[in-house]
């Protein structure tokens, strides 16, 4: 059994791309009797300008999408990063041991600090260390995450293991897991990049909270090719993401998809597709809906899992403190 630990920006738009790619493993996970965490990381998404109301209503909305997936308060440690003030806290004293130079050399504060100049925030600059306070706080053994955070988890690496030469063994050094390609979902209208909620159209991806109407609409103008032939071939990109997706939706192995379509367009194909798609997300839609009817249920949700996670949290940081020499 192992610790697993992994946390979401809580944003307004979630697509079936961040549904396959990061939701779902985690709810295999717990099926497999790990110890997991998992949190909305809203102090991460401070880090770039939230309006509070906006901010407000996807927390809320980012909780009910994990229940409605399938994660089980029960199994899963389920809860509000700002409400277990450890992270913060030990953050600050990670701070006083990370380097200026190795924050200036991660990639993803670099592509976000394009254009800011000196209005670049401090917040911004320290998110990889908040994150790695998020992860070393509760011993955790693996991280899933996308390949985009690997960077991140090697930094959390590093402060563990310079925290401990320093001060004496008092971290686990996590072991990131890389989620494979596999589960990359790409976008409807550019098949060469990933689905992304950024994309500069709507077109890009399935909201998990798009109407039947829109689903159809959306599948309609995914991007193909003139083949006219549905085959799971790598390199027709197009063809090849619907596929995958239709695999995802309905759990059939895409080469037996692939017979059912023999000798047909991709009229009937995509026709189909969008009817798999919305039946899927029609259960998952509902259960959204009632969580977010009734918020005083995710509340106290929210409340018995940041009592877990805190309880554990300050057991940490009590060795953490004396470690450094605060605790008198
Ligand atoms: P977005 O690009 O839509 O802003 P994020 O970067 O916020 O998505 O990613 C949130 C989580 O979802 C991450 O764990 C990421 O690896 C996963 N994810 C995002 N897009 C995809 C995708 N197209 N296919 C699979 N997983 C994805
Ligand atoms: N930075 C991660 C992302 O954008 C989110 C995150 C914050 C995280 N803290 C974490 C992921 C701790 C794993 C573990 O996807």
């Amino acid at each position: 059994m192992s610790r697993i630990l992994t946390a979401l920006q809580p944003s307004g738009i979630l697509h079936i791309g961040n549904y396959f790619g990061a939701i779902e493993p985690m709810v295999r996970l717990q099926e497999e009797g790990n110890e997991n965490i998992l949190f909305a990381v809203d102090y991460h998404a401070i880090t770039v300008p939230q309006d509070p109301g906006d901010l407000r209503a996807n927390l809320y909305y980012a909780i009910a999408t994990y229940l409605a997936a399938g994660i089980d308060p029960e199994k899963t440690i389920l809860f509000q990063q700002s409400r277990v003030r450890e992270h913060t806290e030990l953050a600050w004293i990670l701070n006083c041991i990370a380097h200026m130079g190795e924050l200036e050399r991660m990639t993803q504060f670099k592509d976000k600090a394009v254009g800011k100049g000196e209005a670049v925030t401090v917040g911004l600059f320290d998110y990889p260390v908040l994150m790695a306070a998020d992860i070393l706080l509760y011993d955790t053994e693996v991280v899933p995450v996308g390949e985009d955070q690997k960077q991140h988890l090697e930094l959390a690496r590093d402060l563990a293991e310079r925290f401990n030469n320093r001060f004496g063994d008092t971290f686990i050094v996590p072991e990131p897991r890389i989620r494979t390609q596999g589960a990359r979902i790409m976008g409807l209208d550019d098949p060469t990049k990933k689905m992304s909620k950024s994309a500069s159209s709507e077109r890009n991806y399935i909201s998990l909270m798009d109407d039947e109407k829109k689903v159809i609409k959306k599948i309609k103008t995914a991007v193909t090719d003139s083949e006219g032939i549905v085959k799971a071939d790598r390199a027709r990109e197009g063809i090849f993401n619907l596929l995958s997706i239709y695999s995802l939706v309905t759990g059939r192995p895409a080469s037996e998809i692939e017979v059912d379509y023999e000798g047909k367009g991709y009229g009937d194909f995509k026709k189909d597709l969008a009817g798999e798609i919305n039946t899927f997300l029609a259960p998952i839609q509902d259960k959204i809906t009632e969580y977010l009817d009734d918020k005083q249920q995710l509340i106290e949700i929210l409340d018995a899992g940041a009592e877990r996670a805190q309880a554990l949290a300050e057991e940490k940081m009590k060795v953490v403190r004396d470690r450094i020499g605060v605790t008198l």
